[in-house]
């Protein structure tokens, strides 16, 4: 049998204390489209890294053509005819389209000079088997992200490698242009080349693939070929495991949902439509009640969270906040119509500087002026949350900065006890928490909702979702794909709706 064109046994790797690989063995044959499944974390992406030659220090053996390599640097990986396009864009902004289709091999002249019209050509031709029919001398970082995805991809898809790894090259991507790139992906497949593919989207995954494997927790957990047995219901059993110890790590038990009906409406979104990030957005969001807004990284959901706090003004579509309606023009509108948020990265919501007590005392800021508010008073405010809260170490002189992630979250969302906003948005909140810091930010979030709170999350983690809402909303590459309300919901529920 001739050897496999990549093979891996035995990898292993760690960060730090993080085991993100162990003992992984992977085949990749030579033409074929082989995807990559798992949640968030399985370790996909620096098993590919690896083969890419981002991470060079790693146990085990990699061989291609049957022969031993050990890439030291990405260089090297693509000399061995590998390329990769990674999860984060890495496009260079402020240059050209055409510059950035040839990052770093630009074509020369038999002088070794840069052949500019023939470097302008190429990316036309190139960009178009894609779809875009955009300028090569215009600069990348006016075009939207989605665009910028594509040039990006163009620059792997046609660098002539024969491995190509693709790391959720989708997100960004509209219905259309992912129908596109399926069309160069199998051209190229038929021309030889082999293509490994990640991606959340399993339908994609099925539709696209020849082989599929999956992982869950830094192992690898099946390879297998794509079939009419294979569904996706067959994947995410695989993805999160059902053994007993797993069930419990990943809430595959099931949680019923109670919804709140006749709780009075506080925030109604009617046909909400942005770009091409998210469309016809209908939905209620009520007092008293935690609504879930669950997909994965790419949907729309974190456009939609900024639509409604001000940040972003939807081109269709009309929002009413306790019946009236309202334009959120700016955040000072969303805030004057009593709209909190609390952003994903919390460093832009707090000031790191400062001690706990004043950043407790921001929210009443707002609507006292500074000199009515005395610091004593602003100091017995916070203590007071300090020690409700439960957040460590319970000084309120601290500087904000030296606490921990899970300790600071606490008091991005202290303020909003004291001073209750009408409704509250939460961008993945409790994100990188540990246990117990996630369990106390589900206290807080329920003791909002019992005052009366019109509140919503937004995350990419079932987890989260799971452990917050009374009702959910599923979106999907811009729409809202599935509700659920009074019944039971789990994680492979949530996955499959996703
Ligand atoms: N550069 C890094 N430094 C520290 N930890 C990392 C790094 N890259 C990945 N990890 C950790 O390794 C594990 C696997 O991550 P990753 O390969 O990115 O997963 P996936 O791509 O499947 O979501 C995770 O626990 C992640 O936090
Ligand atoms: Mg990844």
């Amino acid at each position: 049998m001739p050897p496999a064109l990549l093979e891996l046994s035995g990898i292993s790797k760690s960060f730090g204390g993080v085991q993100a690989l162990r003992a992984v063995d992977f085949v990749l044959k030579p033409g074929e489209i082989h995807g990559l499944v798992g949640e968030n974390g399985a370790g996909k992406s620096t098993l590919m890294k690896i083969i890419a030659g981002v991470h060079a220090d790693y146990d085990g053996v990699m061989r291609v053509d049957g022969r031993e390599v050990h890439f030291r640097s990405s260089r090297d990986a693509l000399a061995a005819g590998i390329g990769m396009v990674h999860q984060e864009l890495s496009v260079a902004p402020e240059l050209t389209v055409a510059e950035n289709v040839f990052l770093g091999m630009q074509p020369v002249n038999r002088l070794g000079i840069v052949d500019w019209r023939k470097m302008a050509r190429q990316a036309t031709e190139q960009l178009k088997n894609l779809g875009l029919n955009i300028d090569p001398a215009a600069r990348l970082g006016d075009f939207p992200i989605g665009v910028q995805q594509l040039v990006e991809l163009s620059r792997v898809l046609f660098s002539g490698a024969r491995i190509i790894i693709l790391d959720e090259p989708t997100s960004a991507l509209s219905p259309p242009e992912i129908e596109r790139l399926f069309g160069v992906l199998l051209r190229l497949k038929q021309s030889g080349r082999s293509l490994i593919f990640i991606s959340h989207f399993l339908e994609d995954i099925l539709k696209i693939s020849d082989e599929i494997t999956i992982f869950r927790n830094g192992r690898k957990v099946a390879t297998t070929a794509v079939s009419a047995a294979i569904d996706k219901a067959w994947i995410i059993e695989r993805m999160i495991g059902a053994g007993r110890e797993e069930l419990e790590e990943s809430y595959l038990g099931e949680i019923k949902l109670v919804g709140k009906p006749t709780a009075p409406v506080v925030l109604e979104a009617k046909g909400l439509t942005y770009g091409s990030a998210y469309r016809d957005i209908t939905f209620a969001a009520r007092g008293g009640e935690v609504l879930g807004v669950y997909g994965f990284m790419g949907c729309g959901q974190l456009e939609l969270a900024r639509t409604l706090f001000g940040k972003l003004k939807p081109d269709r579509g009309a929002l009413a906040i306790g019946g009236a309606p309202v334009r959120l023009a700016n955040t000072s509108a969303a805030r004057k119509a009593g709209v909190a948020y609390v952003a994903e990265s919390r460093r832009s919501m707090l000031f790191g500087e400062e001690p706990v007590y004043k950043n407790v005392s921001i929210a009443v800021l707002d609507r006292l002026s500074r000199f009515l508010l005395k610091p004593d008073r602003e100091r017995a405010i916070a203590a007071e949350q300090v020690k409700a809260l439960d957040i460590r170490p319970p000084s309120v002189e601290l500087r904000l900065g030296g606490l921990s992630g899970g300790n600071q979250q606490k008091v991005a969302l202290a303020k909003w006890l004291t001073h209750p906003p009408r409704l509250l948005l939460l961008a993945e909140p409790t994100r990188g928490m540990d246990v117990g810091a996630k369990e106390d930010v589900v206290k807080i979030v329920r003791a909002l909702r019992d005052q009366g709170i019109a509140i919503i999350v937004f995350s990419t983690e079932p987890e989260t979702v799971l452990s917050l809402a009374d009702r959910v909303l599923v979106m999907r590459k811009g729409a809202i794909a599935r509700e659920f309300a009074d019944e039971a919901i789990s994680k492979d529920r949530l996955l499959a709706a996703a």
